[in-house]
């Protein structure tokens, strides 16, 4: 594999794959990205343009795509609309990104017998009940877990999914798929709740937390995410499904809570608001399947020090934020979160 296509490289988690590629392999990167407004150019400027070229384009141009992949070894498909809260406001651009931008790639790389590897979500299985932390073996999601998707967002990834394993079953598709729980860390938009939460604090304001902030997420730290994506593509079986996560469960409220104390601040010092529609209760993941098959482990086992980590970059960071800010709490704002 010499040339890689990443769709959606300019994002949170695909410029962290980029960096991966870049820092890990020999690989020469496409990135092909429309830059839209979650996405962060900065993330990826900085690399050695002799490794990374940026094309700035949207999946669903036939008329760019096919060229592209006609020139690459492998596509890595990161691009999508990804915000839950954006899709209940608006779900038209997620219908487009996410199903027909995936459905543009497979006929491309159907067309030049590309190899495709397909990132998704855990949302896709909708969400499991709220258990006792105690318990020896809560149930967990599994690459047999049934679909079950509940938001505009999570549907479309969940038909996107369907796309990638009919153009296996049918067309015969090079294609392997995976489904990852939360991530966190450096150059995640100022929307999602981690990143909301620290800028909030350093701006001296109050966590704001959905509900009760019992709903809990699996995190993973984006590094482990990238790794986790660049094994199942190198080394994954065709037409398969993993599921990556680090066995990070934490309620929402622990998280609000974490952060408070480092920035010093008392354990409820934060602020209920409104609910998010039908709000997933709970996401787990049951990743033994890449761990025994591929040999995959996490590196950040330990949340706690992952999260201080990336406070600290939000810290450094403020100049790349700063101008998303004001704008994401005012469209927060009208939705009454
Ligand atoms: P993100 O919103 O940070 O980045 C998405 C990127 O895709 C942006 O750079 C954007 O400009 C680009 N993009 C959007 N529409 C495009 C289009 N039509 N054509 C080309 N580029 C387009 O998303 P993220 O959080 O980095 O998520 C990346 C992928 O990982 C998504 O497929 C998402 O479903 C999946 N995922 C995310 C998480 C998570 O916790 N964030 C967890 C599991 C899976
Ligand atoms: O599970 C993987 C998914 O994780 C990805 O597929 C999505 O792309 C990604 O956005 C993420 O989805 P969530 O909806 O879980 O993430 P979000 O950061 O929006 O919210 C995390 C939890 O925090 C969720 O229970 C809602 C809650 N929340 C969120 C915000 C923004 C709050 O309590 N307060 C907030 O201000």
């Amino acid at each position: 594999m010499e040339r890689v296509l990443v769709t959606g490289g300019a994002g949170f988690i695909g410029s962290n794959f980029v960096h991966h590629l870049v820092r890990e392999t020999d690989v020469a990167v496409t990135v092909l990205d429309k830059l839209t407004y979650a996405s962060s150019r900065e993330a990826i400027d900085a690399l050695p343009s002799d490794r990374v070229t940026l094309v700035v384009g949207d999946i669903t141009d036939a008329a760019t795509v096919d060229p592209l992949v006609a020139g690459h070894d492998a596509v890595v498909h990161f691009a999508a609309e990804s915000h839950n809260d954006n899709s209940l406001h608006d779900p038209s651009p997620f219908v487009q990104t996410n199903i027909v931008g995936t459905f543009t790639l497979l006929e491309a790389v159907r067309r030049h017998d590309t190899r495709f590897h397909h990132v998704s979500t855990d949302e896709v299985y909708g969400d499991l009940p709220l258990v006792d932390p105690s318990l020896d073996d809560p149930e967990r999601f599994t690459e047999s877990t049934a679909y079950n998707p509940s938001s505009p967002y999570s549907a479309s990834k969940a038909a996107s999914d369907h796309l990638v394993r009919a153009w296996v079953r049918s067309f015969g598709v090079q294609a392997t798929l995976s489904n990852c729980s939360n991530n966190y860390g450096p150059w995640q938009h100022v929307e999602k709740f981690i990143p909301r939460q620290v800028t909030e604090l350093i701006d001296g304001r109050q966590p704001r937390l959905y509900g009760s902030g019992a709903n809990v997420r699996d995190w993973i730290h984006a590094d482990d995410h990238s790794a986790a994506v660049w094994r199942i593509l190198t080394a994954g079986r065709i037409g398969e499904t993993y599921l990556i996560g680090a066995d990070g469960e934490h309620d929402n409220l622990t998280v609000v809570r974490m952060l408070l104390e480092a920035f010093g601040r008392p354990a409820d010092d934060f602020v209920h608001v409104t609910d998010r529609a039908g709000h997933d209760l709970r996401y787990a993941i049951d990743s033994t399947k890449l761990r025994t098959e591929l040999g995959w482990s996490p590196r950040y086992a330990d949340f706690a020090e992952g999260l201080a980590r990336t406070v600290d970059w939000y810290r450094a960071n403020e100049a790349w934020w700063r101008p998303a800010k004001a704008v994401t709490e005012a469209a927060y704002a009208v939705k009454g979160h």
